[in-house]
């Protein structure tokens, strides 16, 4: 029987690998301009960190977990997510008492979700958590952090969406809570729910089955439905953020503050509520109109009180990740190309067994020179240089028995079509003194 890749996952080959590079490297260099380096955790945690992390009653520990139990019989889980683990690791080393700490991660992520475009149970993630403050101009910071990576992408028509979701303060959230539920619940027995909702539980009327449940458990998830009976009813429900007490109001308007000051267009969106439990405060997205119903590229805000819940002393936290996946897919619907490095030579012996030898010689001289080289090891001769423009081969050099009589290799420009004869021992002398530049050497041979 064939042996396929696990459903939602996906094989990333060679012929793409240039675009995760890119991206990674936009990761990298935006992140690190930004003062963040990296931190890396494992794959795999104690099931338990993402069940008090995330949070029980969220869709990802309920239904999207990869668990399973070692042959030492402990539940592990094989990261959903990567916040829950940088903060772990930080309790864990006792990095969490002193400075802000600033940290960015790429890999991998796995849900158990339903694969559909832009949505795979194996995908990646690049995020950035800064660890140790309170301060609203770093959630404004990492909102500006993440568009500069977009427009390293060359992305575009992209939207910011903010919002806060209080504190756990009575007045605040709780109190917001509670007169979320009392909405709901006024609103879903009336007429409203029949005029508008898909009426699947006549108890419920207006609200699916999913969000009947989430309206008990946690009811601000209903913000996160997208059926269209829930969203008409969520439309006109209170927001958040006009149920801020104090303290949060003040830090989302110096959020939103910092943001115009930094040039960072956003708006704000009250049915931005994020699906993880540890969000405090400060919530957003960056959507792509590129990307169909699976429309975030990248989600993020506050947890202040993950340490708390982890065990830990309470330390303000905030971050984003950023779907790797997502942004190669809009890069490709916009045609946006990364640059393929090519190899710039091929060698190509064509006067048997000598002539491979001095073919094996050259080669190494030539990537000693700094030159990415490549040789015909399976004597394809002449027919292999179709698959230069794939391959990206500037140059073959050629070394056949009229070559090896003269101590000359030919060298052929393939994209100039012309060809020139060198003396092996000039072409040693050559890429001795390539210095920075070796490829612009062999141009300068064809000028
Ligand atoms: P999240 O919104 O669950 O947040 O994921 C962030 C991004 O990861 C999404 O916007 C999306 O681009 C990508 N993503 C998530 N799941 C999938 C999937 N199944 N297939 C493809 N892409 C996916 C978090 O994970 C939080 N840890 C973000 C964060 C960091 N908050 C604070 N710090």
């Amino acid at each position: 029987m064939e042996i396929k890749a696990p459903k939602g996952t996906q094989d990333i080959l060679p012929d793409e690998i240039h675009k995760w590079h890119a991206v990674e490297k936009a990761a990298r260099d935006t992140a690190e301009l930004f003062g963040y380096r990296e931190i890396r955790t494992p794959i795999f945690e104690s099931t338990d960190l993402f069940a008090r992390g995330i949070g029980e009653g969220t869709d990802i520990v309920e239904k999207e977990m990869y668990t399973f139990l070692d042959k030492g019989e402990r539940s592990l889980t094989l990261r959903p997510e990567i916040t829950a683990s940088v903060m772990r690791a930080l309790l864990e080393h006792k990095k969490t008492g002193g400075d802000l700490l600033k940290l960015y991660y790429i890999g991998p992520i796995f849900r158990y979700e339903r694969p559909q475009k832009g949505r795979f149970r194996q995908s990646h993630q690049f995020g950035v958590e800064a660890i140790g403050s309170d301060s609203p101009q770093l959630d404004a910071e990492q909102i500006c952090l993440a568009m500069e990576f977009y427009k390293r992408l060359g992305l575009d028509k992209l939207s910011v969406d903010i919002n806060s979701i209080g504190c756990s303060n009575d007045n605040c959230r709780p109190a917001y809570r509670r007169d979320l539920i009392t909405y709901l619940k006024e609103n879903t027995d009336t007429l409203l729910g029949v005029l508008f909702g898909e009426i699947d539980n006549i108890g419920n009327k207006g609200l699916c089955d999913d969000c009947a449940r989430r309206m008990v458990n946690n009811p601000l998830r209903v913000f996160d439905c997208k059926k269209d009976g829930c969203k008409q009813i969520i439309s006109r429900a209170p927001r958040t953020y006009e149920h801020l007490c104090d303290d949060c109001r003040a830090h989302f308007e110096k959020v939103k503050e910092t943001l115009e000051l930094l040039g960072v267009k956003y708006r704000v969106n009250p049915n931005i509520v994020r699906g993880l439990d540890y969000y405090t405060r400060t919530v957003y997205e960056v959507l792509s109109e590129s990307l169909g119903a699976q429309n975030a590229l990248c989600g993020g805000g506050r947890y202040d009180n993950l340490a708390g819940e982890l065990g830990g002393v309470k330390v303000g936290g905030t971050g984003f990740a950023a779907g790797i996946e997502r942004a190669i897919m809009v890069m490709d619907e916009i045609g946006k190309k990364p640059e393929r490095p090519g190899i710039p030579v091929i060698i190509l012996p064509v006067g048997g067994e000598k002539a491979m030898n001095q073919a094996v010689t050259i080669l190494k001289k030539i990537r000693d020179s700094g030159i990415p080289a490549e040789l015909d090891y399976n004597n394809r001769g002449f027919k292999l240089l179709k698959k230069s423009e794939e391959e990206g081969w500037r140059f073959a050099f050629i070394i056949g028995e009229d070559e090896l009589k003269e101590g000359k290799v030919s060298i052929k420009h393939l994209i100039k079509r012309d060809q020139k004869g060198i003396e092996t021992a000039e072409l040693e002398e050559l890429l001795d003194s390539g210095g920075k530049d070796p490829v612009g050497i062999l141009e300068n041979l064809f000028l």
